[in-house]
């Protein structure tokens, strides 16, 4: 039988002070704040910038293109998008085609969302099982597929 066997592990990593990844993760190419936490069975790609402080639990995938700021939580199951399908099907390699997602500081990503390629402000809840197909520019609290403003910040 012939196939293909890749490695998974920890490759190439910008790493800040006092950084835990929890095996089994796949994360290659990218950077990664101080104090950061991630945990196992996450993948994150190349060229995906992670600030300090932040928590990304586990199951999560961080796709290419996307940042995050610092002191963010990345609840189990979360999926960032990069690829639309925009031609009806993957884009398969063409990356002119992927879109980025700007995550800022201060944001809290419930378990199981995912995150169309979007800007999200600072200071921003996502309830845990939305699709967020939008930018959000208010900070507050968003639930639902697609994602609605629940509450305003008050602080
Ligand atoms: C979004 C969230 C922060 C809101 O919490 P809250 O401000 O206490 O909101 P409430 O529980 O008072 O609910 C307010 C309304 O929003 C709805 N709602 C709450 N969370 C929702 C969600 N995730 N998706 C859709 N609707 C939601 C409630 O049903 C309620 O609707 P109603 O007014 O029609 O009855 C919270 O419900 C949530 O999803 N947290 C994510 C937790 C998580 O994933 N943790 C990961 C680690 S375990």
């Amino acid at each position: 039988m012939h196939y293909k066997e890749l490695a998974i592990g920890i490759i190439n990593v910008q790493m800040g002070e006092n950084v835990t990844i929890v095996m089994p993760s796949n994360i290659y190419g990218c950077s990664i704040g101080n104090n950061t936490f991630v945990g196992p069975f996450v993948e994150i790609q190349k060229s995906v910038s992670i600030g300090d402080n932040c928590k990304v639990q586990s199951h999560s995938f961080i796709c290419e293109l996307v940042t995050i700021g610092d002191n963010c939580f990345i609840g189990h199951g979360v999926m960032f998008i990069n690829d639309l399908f925009s031609n009806g099907g993957p884009a398969m390699g063409n990356k002119e085609l992927w879109k980025s997602t700007q995550i800022g500081n201060n944001v809290s990503i419930g378990s199981n969302t995912t995150i169309l390629p979007v800007n999200i402000c600072s200071n921003v809840v996502i309830g845990a099982g939305a699709v967020v197909t939008k930018d959000i520019t208010i900070p507050g609290t968003y639930v639902g597929n697609p994602a609605k403003l629940l509450k305003q910040n008050t602080k």
